[in-house]
């Protein structure tokens, strides 16, 4: 071979590298402590195979960021990688072409015999494609209660939500907050959901979040739960924190005597050195019914007209779904993987808790599935509303039907 050809195979080869290797911009709302560890994971590993993660943290909630995501992809500023909760968020975004089909790699690594449960997958479906690659299962149906709290306040950590309403007064006398909650809507109606399948049961709440029945939004199982939610507003009357990670804290520094809060609290006890069944409880479906919603988060890829930027975007889908990211991330982040055949041993108390409850079947949808962008920002309007004024129980209700009777 003359050198100059050599010298140009080289070249080639050099540049053939180069180029494969590229730089995903990747979009998410995980900026507290236990999420930032947990994001990490994902960043190690998608660099470990030679590309390059750019990190495009959007402080703030989903409430936050999602617009701003929404509106960059719309907007014709697409970024390689996003996160968004599985269910309705991505909808639109869809219908009008504007995301990835997935459904070769899902076919290639098997998604549709590991993805457990399947509900998941089926969040990441329109028409028989996927379009997104589910990250992990995170539910909100928890308390997290403060052991040192309790103790201050002299009485035992309470097993159920009515020894926690029971113990109220009793935190108050001490000093402390009962019940920590941000003032963001999207967490007081994350509470709210889960006092009303713990208050009013299962089946009220498919009625009215699946079936969208006005009627039994209307009904006293409902009413119930609003009185039930009067008393919580009560007890988180001094909890004067915004960002649910700053409420998770009251719970770590037993100023707070607990949090209803999605099982992404874990991440930050973890952060914090706590141990769950030493510093803290969590009661799944506040020690009432013992059952997890399958929300959680999954990635979803703007097109881009780009056959190099596609190939590494069905990459990086895979990369999430590979054994070992699905361990080390889902450890980290407190939620559990979205394949039952990994090795979760390394899992603390809450995380076994959790899983025992997913292998017994002990699951539902989430609202997330269930109802469209709209409605969601709608309710969480009213519990905003609700949450900081004294708007009345009866009078929520009705606001709160009124929504269900319009939703889509
Ligand atoms: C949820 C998301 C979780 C968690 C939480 C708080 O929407 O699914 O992963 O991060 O927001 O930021």
């Amino acid at each position: 071979m003359k050198l100059t050809t050599k010298l140009l195979a080289a070249t080639a080869m050099v540049s053939a590298s180069a180029v494969s290797a590229v730089e995903l911009e990747v979009t998410h709302w995980w900026t507290s402590g236990g999420e930032a560890a947990a994001v990490a994971k994902f960043a190690e590993a998608w660099d470990a195979t030679g590309n390059t993660w750019v990190d495009g943290a959007i402080a703030g909630s989903g409430g936050t960021a999602r617009p701003i995501i929404i509106s960059r992809i719309l907007g014709g500023d697409p970024m390689g990688a996003t996160q968004l909760n599985h269910g309705r968020q991505a909808e639109e975004l869809i219908e009008a072409g504007l995301l990835l089909d997935l459904t070769d790699v899902a076919e290639a690594q098997g998604w549709k015999d590991i993805v457990n449960p399947s509900s998941l997958l089926d969040a990441c479906t329109l028409d028989g494609r996927i379009y997104c690659a589910p990250v992990n299962i995170h539910s909100w149906q928890w308390i997290w209660l403060s052991h040192d709290a309790f103790e201050k306040a002299g009485v035992d950590v309470p097993a159920n939500w009515d020894e926690f309403a029971a113990a109220a007064p009793k935190l108050e006398e001490a000093d402390l907050v009962p019940l920590a909650m941000g003032q963001q809507g999207w967490q007081q109606n994350g509470a709210f959901g889960v006092m009303t399948v713990a208050i009013a049961g299962l089946d009220a709440w498919r009625k009215v979040v699946v079936d969208k029945d006005a009627d039994a939004a209307r009904g006293p199982e409902y009413a119930a739960v609003f009185e039930a939610a009067v008393d919580a507003r009560e007890m988180a009357a001094n909890s004067n924190v915004q960002d649910w990670n700053q409420a998770t804290n009251m719970v770590i520094t037993g100023q707070a005597g607990g949090q209803i809060m999605g099982d992404w609290a874990q991440g930050e006890f973890q952060v914090a050195g706590q141990v769950a069944g030493e510093d803290y409880t969590c009661l799944p479906g506040l020690g009432v019914n013992e059952i997890l919603d399958t929300g959680g988060d999954a990635f979803y890829f703007p097109v881009q007209d780009d056959p190099e930027i596609e190939a590494a975007q069905k990459e990086f889908a895979a990369m999430l779904l590979s054994p070992e990211v699905q361990v080390s991330f889902n450890l980290a982040k407190g939620s559990l993987p979205v394949r039952g055949d990994v090795d979760l041993s390394a899992a603390n108390d809450c995380m076994q808790k959790g899983l025992e409850i997913l292998a017994a079947g002990g699951i539902m949808p989430s609202g997330d599935m269930n109802l469209s962008a709209d409605t969601q920002t709608q309710i969480e309007d009213l519990m905003a509303e609700f949450w900081s004024s004294d708007m009345s129980a009866a009078d929520a209700q009705e606001r709160y039907a009124s929504i269900i009777e319009t939703a889509d």
